[in-house]
């Protein structure tokens, strides 16, 4: 194709340099915004470290009582002082926590299939804006499923909670869904992070992969990582310190700390790498020395 030629193909991430539109804001592509959004995200975003530490317990919605959160009432307390923000469906945050809990809401606001369907891909917006506003929320958490059946629904959904949350400078959450058949490629997290960050959302998260550097600089949002299946505790935090080192603004983690046995010193070892620039084998010292005796 005659048009084609002279065409740049390679691509250049300059993973060296520095956002460079973040003006004196702590979150990356927010310096725009109004100060009602740039509220919510300072709620989630540590204004000190521009990191967050985000604890994911909203599996509920579609796995129902997974192992680890079976008792919610009596995991949540042993844990909010160890975290910044619940990431959580209205049932699970209106039942089990309670209001004066001071830290940063993220309302999973999509739902709809459980995992008796074959396909979870098909999602609709569950929340509306106003109970949204009710529940105080600092961000709407909604799945997008790039590659999967449910795509284009999927994107209506992140469409209209974005515009909805819009209108009340409520900050949106995308979240890279990966089905068990997709690959977790960069090429793939390139391509669905960059989509739901030009949809309009204000914080992405996504998986760690190779070349996340390059995943975390083509977007131009925050990245948060999503902590996956159970891994050994020593290598969840290997896992959180590499995505810290690419550049991730925090993690967004459930699995891998409510399904420790340890799961408090678990989030408060997270909590050292996101915010006081622990290495992964300092961070595997302070959980080994805090569960010690326990
Ligand atoms: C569900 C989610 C979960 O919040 C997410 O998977 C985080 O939990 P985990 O660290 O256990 O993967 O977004 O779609």
């Amino acid at each position: 194709m005659a048009d084609l030629d002279g065409n740049k193909i390679e691509k250049n991430y300059y993973t060296e340099k520095a956002f460079a539109t973040n003006g004196n804001f702590h979150v990356k592509g927010a310096a725009n915004l109004d100060w009602g959004m740039k509220k919510h995200l300072t709620n989630i975003f540590n204004p000190r470290t521009g990191n967050t530490v985000m604890f994911a317990f909203d599996h509920g919605y579609f796995m129902g009582s997974v192992s680890g959160l079976e008792r919610l009432d009596l995991l949540l307390p042993r844990l909010v002082d160890h975290v910044d923000v619940l990431m959580a469906t209205r049932g699970a945050l209106r039942s089990c926590v309670k209001p004066n809990f001071r830290k940063g809401i993220a309302l999973r606001v999509s739902s709809g299939s459980s995992m008796l369907n074959d396909d979870l891909s098909h999602e609709v917006v569950a929340v509306d804006i106003e109970d949204s506003i009710r529940m105080n929320a600092d961000a709407l958490a909604v799945q997008v499923f790039i590659g999967a059946r449910g795509q284009l629904s999927s994107i209506d959904n992140l469409s209209k909670v974005i515009n909805a949350a819009s209108r009340y400078s409520i900050p949106t959450l995308g979240v890279v869904a990966v089905g068990k058949d997709m690959e977790r490629t960069d090429q793939y997290f390139k391509l669905a992070t960059r989509i739901v960050a030009e949809m309009g959302v204000n914080i992405v998260k996504t998986y760690y992969c190779d070349k996340f550097e390059e995943v975390v600089a083509a977007c131009p949002v925050p990245i948060v990582v999503a902590g996956g299946k159970k891994l050994p505790e020593k290598e969840a935090l290997e896992m959180a310190y590499r995505a810290m080192q690419g550049g991730a603004r925090g993690l967004d983690m459930g699995r891998n700390i409510f399904q420790s046995v340890h799961a408090a010193q678990m989030a408060d070892a997270i909590g050292k790498i996101v915010h006081r620039k622990f290495t992964a084998a300092e961070a595997w010292e302070y959980y080994c020395e805090a569960t010690k005796t326990k």
